[in-house]
């Protein structure tokens, strides 16, 4: 059984993830969307709530949602995973990607890294845009899954 991980930060999740995260579960038996946490940022939203919002914005049988403090490598071999998948927006997400993946196959060399083209209505998202248009107070509807929407609104409005 080939089992996928979708990384990220999820901070928070975009329908730009959602959209990689459908199409990775309809290629790999199951997929694990792995929230990491990483120590010298400070999120806007718990690891916690990050792994709720994703389980909330998705109803797969064969996706389940996970948070690790750690190397994604670490992950990938204890979980059983062959596979990680990330969303390539535009060139200028390359270099960045290319790195983790070759340090990435380093550290788990059993694990392949693939990249899905961002679907082009999605190119300019992430989850930096939603947090500034909506601590503006912007319309945050076209970019994040409407269970999400006010809990993500809420809080960009209490900062
Ligand atoms: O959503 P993001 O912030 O672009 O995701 C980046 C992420 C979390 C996937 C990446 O930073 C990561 O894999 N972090 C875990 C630490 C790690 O394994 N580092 C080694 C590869 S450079």
């Amino acid at each position: 059984m080939a089992i996928a991980i979708c990384p990220g930060s999820f901070d928070p999740v975009t329908n730009g993830h959602l959209d990689i995260i459908h199409r990775a579960s309809r290629l790999f038996e199951k997929v694990i969307v792995l929230v990491i946490i990483n120590p010298d940022k400070t999120p806007l939203f718990t690891s916690e709530e990050r792994v709720e919002m994703i389980r909330r914005s998705i109803d797969l049988p064969n996706v389940e949602v996970d948070s690790y403090r750690g190397l994604l490598a670490d992950y990938v071999k204890r979980s059983g995973a062959t596979v990680i998948v990330k969303g390539l927006r535009a060139v200028t997400d390359f270099e960045y990607e290319f790195q983790m993946a070759l340090i990435n196959k380093k550290l788990a060399p059993f694990a392949e890294t693939m990249f899905l083209t961002t679907d082009a209505s999605n190119m300019y998202l992430s989850s930096s845009v939603v947090r500034q248009v909506g601590s503006f107070g912007g319309d945050i509807s076209p970019f994040v899954p409407e269970q999400i929407r006010e809990q993500i609104a809420g809080r960009l409005k209490s900062l």
